[in-house]
């Protein structure tokens, strides 16, 4: 299995499944059979609201399929209405105890957004905090000393841009091992890769794929298809793979893993398979040129009226 290492000298498995948007009553299966097929790195959220069904994968799969604790990663996340000191560990806790587990691999701020303690996702503007109600330096400390509890190995952030990064890393003691981020051939952030890679900071791609299963709200009318993209299609042709393979190809080639979701076996099983796929460098200049800096995932859903965020600043702002 292809595996990256973390400036913790952990090894993440550089593919993994992706679990946000896979309902409730079909995860507990995907989970399963993705282990089956070989995957060992599930990546999870508690706003994903899915993660007892995962838990109980997880614990038919570590008591009856063979697989050991130390063999699997596990990375979930702290949701946006737990970034003050004291909310922190018990937000860890809460997951743990869904997820059916003593220890995280990998603990990542889900969002730099605040919500009010208690708020799952606002519908008034007051339940929102702004970003300055809670320095990132109270956060980030919380987070360290969950990796010196033990109950998490590492630790790192999702969403944030290099402006942020670069503030975190000054103020960290254990530096951010993974920065998880939306990452395609629309959205290459080379100027990130360039960054992390300088700073031993781990990109994890989602969206992989382009999300097309994002509830209607979350998408926009005219959104380009990556999966449906002429020049992805006529690579995929030549290598005789399919689209989402030389997508998930892409990535790997570029040092990043790869978290695609897929509640369907086959589907996840050519997911795996990709990483087996290398594509020529032209190929991959090819479709680096397809670059638009383009998101599936804005985050608009937080810039609603009255919201102190806006979808301008939320990628490096402040
Ligand atoms: P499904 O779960 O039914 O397989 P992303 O990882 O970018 O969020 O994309 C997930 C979307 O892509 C889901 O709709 C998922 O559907 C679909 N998908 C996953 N793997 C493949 C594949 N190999 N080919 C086509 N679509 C896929």
């Amino acid at each position: 299995m292809l595996t990256l290492q973390i400036s913790t000298q952990d090894r993440i498995p550089a593919l993994g499944l992706g679990t946000w948007k896979s309902a409730r009553g079909e995860v507990a299966q995907a989970v399963t059979s993705a282990i089956e097929l070989g995957y060992r790195h599930i990546d999870c959220a508690p706003i994903y609201q899915n993660e007892k069904e995962i838990g109980e994968s997880l614990s038919i799969a570590l008591q009856h399929g063979g697989v050991r604790r130390e063999e699997l990663w596990i990375t979930s996340k702290l949701w946006n209405n737990a970034h003050a000191k004291k909310h922190v560990q018990p937000a860890l806790e809460s997951t743990l105890r869904d997820l059916r587990l003593e220890y995280l691999d990998l603990f990542l701020i889900h969002w730099p957004v605040h919500f009010q303690p208690g708020i799952v996702f606002p519908k008034k503007p007051e339940e929102y905090l702004p970003y300055q109600a809670i320095p990132l330096g109270e956060t980030w400390q919380a987070m360290e000393r969950l990796v010196e509890k033990g109950l998490c190995r590492s630790i790192g952030v999702c969403n944030f841009g290099i402006n942020r990064l670069a503030g975190l890393l000054q103020l960290a003691h254990i530096p951010p091992a993974v920065n998880q981020i939306e990452l395609h051939p629309y959205l290459a952030q080379a100027d990130m890769l360039d960054f992390c890679k300088k700073n031993e900071i781990l990109l994890t791609a989602y969206s992989p794929l382009g999300s097309g299963d994002r509830p209607a709200a979350m998408k926009k009318h005219d959104e380009p298809s990556l999966l449906q993209h002429p020049q992805i299609i006529a690579i995929a042709e030549k290598y005789q793979h399919s689209p989402a393979q030389v997508l998930i190809a892409w990535a790997l080639g570029r040092g990043t893993a790869v978290i695609p979701k897929s509640v369907n076996r086959q589907r996840q099983k050519e997911n795996f398979d990709a990483t087996r796929l290398q594509l020529a460098n032209a190929d991959r200049q090819q479709i680096d040129l397809l670059n638009s800096d383009y998101r599936y995932v804005d985050g608009n859903f937080f810039a609603g009226p009255g919201s102190p965020y806006s979808v301008d600043r939320l990628w490096d702002g402040d």
